[in-house]
């Protein structure tokens, strides 16, 4: 029998920390190893398959479109972007779409439509702040952008103009503004630092501040969009309105995509040849894209994700009277993290996964789980027991 795990060490660069698990197939929220054990998936791709799985309608579309055309070029206008471009539009804020192949990429495109917009605008102010612990990705713009030093230092130098300031602090927000500063680049929800929630106020205190200064608010929702924290996109339940909205893992199903919204005034200072990339608007993503987005809609599935978050917290909840390394249960729809008093997440993880729960470790102090919208009850109540008796497991066993 082939030894997958070896071949992997033997043929890919060694650049992720891979969980010993070989996955085969999925189905909704359930997937299954190449020794046909079965796991309650509540990582979900890192929040990409808002419907789980070899979702039907998603797979019928990949495999109508792949029949038709797969690719072709940016050079020409294919029917599945356009469609999909205009599903987005009518369902938010914004009037326009550029589309690409992955979040970092839908943050490179951000960064440069706010440049241009400061170019054009701005006196060719360039400089944008993000925040500390903020992620978006790994490509090198978006890399400058992120918040974690030990991402960024090997790289250096990286893209110029961007300073981080701690999250949640509106103050430090105003005090690094200068006149280059173009944008404010945040995330509604920390997701990769572990579901760090925004303050009462925080992002609409820094929608005001770029309104008073001139300046773009920039919405990275590549993790807390596409229903992921109980409405199509977070920013609704914020009563604030971004200026750009980065997009991209549930927007396809699972097929790779990015995109970025903007409305008419600011998307047209993009102009032809400023930007593009080969697979962006791709019919076959855009297409899947399409499907998954339509079945969002039409069948409320933010809603039903947020009704399921409340089964998922109430019992997360009920553990921390239980389990006194439980601190904190933590974030929004389903994109939840527990917090825990000791540095033993990466071990729960490992215990879940033996007894049958993807589960997933952002911080060395807490789990991140983020389960497909439409998961049921009864899978929220097993997974909420695998995860209990796995820290029950961990804890009990004293720390070293
Ligand atoms: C908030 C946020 N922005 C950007 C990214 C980068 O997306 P990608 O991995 O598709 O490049 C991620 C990925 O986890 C993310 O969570």
């Amino acid at each position: 029998m082939t030894d997958w795990v070896a071949e992997e060490h033997r043929y890919l660069f060694q650049n992720y920390g891979r969980q010993p698990v070989v996955i085969d197939r999925g189905e909704g929220t359930r997937v299954w190893d190449t020794d046909g054990k079965e796991y309650l998936d509540f990582v979900g791709g890192l929040a990409v398959n808002a419907l789980g799985h070899a979702h039907p309608v998603v797979a019928a579309a990949l495999a109508e479109q792949s029949k038709q055309l797969i690719h072709t070029s940016n050079i020409y206008y294919t029917k599945p972007m356009i469609e999909l471009a205009k599903l987005l539009v009518e369902n938010s804020c914004f009037d326009r779409v550029f589309f690409c192949n992955s979040g970092a990429e839908a943050i490179e495109a951000a960064i440069k439509l706010a440049r241009r917009w400061g170019h054009d605008t701005r006196n060719g102010a360039f400089e944008i702040i993000a925040f500390e612990d903020g992620f978006h990705g790994r490509s090198t713009g978006a890399l400058a952008a992120t918040g974690t030093a030990r991402y960024r230092d090997p790289f250096a130098p990286l893209m110029p103009g961007f300073s981080h300031v701690p999250w949640n602090d509106l103050a430090a927000v105003k005090a690094a503004t200068n006149e280059r500063t173009v944008a404010i680049l945040v995330e509604p929800i920390q997701g990769e630092a572990g579901v760090n929630m925004p303050a009462e106020g925080f992002l609409r205190g820094l929608r005001d501040w770029c309104d008073e200064r001139n300046m773009l608010l920039i919405f990275d929702e590549i993790q807390t969009g596409v229903g992921r924290t109980g409405t199509l996109w977070a920013y609704e339940q914020e009563g604030v309105e971004p200026d750009i909205m980065a997009v991209a893992k549930g927007l396809a199903g699972g097929v790779p995509i990015g995109a970025i919204l903007a409305r008419e005034a600011l998307a047209a200072h993009l102009v032809k040849g400023d930007h593009g990339t080969t697979f962006g608007a791709n019919p076959l993503a855009t297409a899947a894209g399409l499907a998954t987005m339509r079945y969002i809609i039409d069948n409320k599935v933010p809603a039903q994700g947020a009704r399921g978050s409340e089964r998922l917290v109430a019992r997360l909840r009920s553990m921390e009277d239980r389990l006194p390394v439980v601190t904190e249960v933590r974030g929004r729809g389903m994109l939840i993290a527990v917090g825990l008093s000791r540095d033993c997440s990466a071990e729960v993880v490992e215990a879940c996964r033996q007894r049958g729960l993807l589960a997933n470790n952002p911080r060395p102090n807490a789990i991140r789980l983020m389960p497909p919208l439409n998961t049921t009850d009864d899978e929220i109540d097993r997974a909420c027991d695998i995860l209990e008796a796995a820290i029950v497991a961990v804890t009990s066993v004293p720390a070293k």
